[in-house]
């Protein structure tokens, strides 16, 4: 199959750019330097690959990806990087303990007493690093390791997550904000114990010292935001578009903000080389002309129209904004390679 005979909207993988990001990452942070995070993809095949390039050690952001990594065979090391009372999930994932090593991120005494009430094993300290999200206070961290302990856990170390630099656009000022960051999550470490100390994403993923891991995720497929970074990663996914109405000024394609993950804002949009015959032969699928996004509504995407290139069905490419939502959305990834369809991933990982 071609993807022009794929129905749209359709989730699309180039399978020589993934390539080359894992090869990328995994030259950077090799084997379980990087905990590869499978909430940016969700997909068991993909996860596949980056095991298979060295990474045997996952991170999941829910316990849904946990129980789905495990099922299938990748569930060698998973760290569940977020929080969760729900004792039906948190039994779930320690009858999972049986095939798989699971440890799950604490950072309360509610959290740690529902994990160990679940027959859970193992933990690490989530710590506040400066994302008002999940994670203690760090002078609370070595107290809770302590009750932890008491509960009949073992503690492998600590987590911290620094969402709020991934953007920092200023490398010199990110790698110093990144070293506070950093900071507090080492001085924590140093009241916990344990051997890990997992941090980052994308965004920071070769700004860290003193981690003995990073969580990154975004890197295999990118997305617009992390595309402005200059990051040594290029876009590997995009959502294929039929225009379904034109004019001279505007078309309109069928993929609309069910298709997308729209926090990070609109998505970008270029032209199809179709005529081309082959992607590859015309340098890389994203290397169409790109046009103005106006506007996305639910199942419509409203583009200026590009001459010859955006009549009534024709396809359009159009590139997420934010790739862990977009996958969210789709049910399964094409992977393609010089035009050809080649591979169909379920994204089997989606749901809580
Ligand atoms: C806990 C945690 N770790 C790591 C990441 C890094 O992901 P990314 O590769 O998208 O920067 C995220 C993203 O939100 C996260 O929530």
């Amino acid at each position: 199959m071609r993807i022009r005979d794929l129905p749209t909207p359709a989730l699309i993988i180039d399978a020589t750019v993934l390539a080359q990001n894992i090869e990328t990452m995994s030259t950077a942070l090799p084997g379980a330097a990087l905990r590869p995070h499978v909430k940016a993809h969700k997909c068991t095949a993909l996860a596949a690959v980056q095991a298979a390039a060295g990474h045997r050690s996952f991170t999941c952001a829910t316990p849904r990806e946990v129980l789905g990594m495990a099922a299938n065979g990748l569930g060698e090391d998973l760290l569940l990087a977020n929080e969760s009372v729900d004792p039906a999930r948190l039994r779930a994932m320690a009858a999972a303990q049986d095939s798989a090593r699971i440890t799950i991120a604490v950072d309360s005494v509610s959290t740690i007493d529902a994990a160990a009430a679940a027959g859970l094993h193992e933990v690490l300290i989530d710590v506040d690093v400066g994302l008002p999200r999940c994670g203690c206070a760090p002078r609370d961290a070595g107290r809770l390791a302590a009750h932890a302990r008491a509960a009949g856990l073992t503690v492998r170390g600590v987590m911290g997550y620094e969402g709020h630099l991934m953007m920092v656009t200023d490398r010199e000022a990110k790698r110093a904000k990144v070293a506070e960051a950093m900071d507090l999550l080492l001085r924590a470490s140093g009241d916990v114990g344990g051997d890990i100390v997992s941090a980052g994403g994308t965004g920071t993923f070769d700004l860290h010292d003193g981690v003995t891991e990073v969580q990154a995720g975004s890197y295999a497929l990118m997305d617009t935001q992390y595309g402005t970074l200059g990051l040594p990663f290029a876009q590997a996914c995009f959502v294929v578009g039929t225009v379904v109405s034109s004019n001279p000024r505007h078309a309109v394609v069928d993929v609309g903000l069910k298709a997308l993950g729209m926090d990070h804002g609109n998505p970008a949009a270029t032209t199809w080389m179709e005529d081309a015959g082959s992607d590859g032969a015309a340098g890389g699928i994203g290397a169409g002309t790109s046009t103005d996004v106006w506007f996305c509504s639910d199942e419509h995407v409203t583009i200026s129209s590009v001459p010859g290139r955006t009549d009534v069905d024709a396809r359009v490419l159009i590139t997420p904004a934010h790739i862990d939502p977009t996958m969210a959305m789709h049910e399964v990834a094409w992977l393609v390679r010089d035009g050809e369809v080649i591979d169909r991933w379920p994204i089997d990982l989606r749901g809580w």
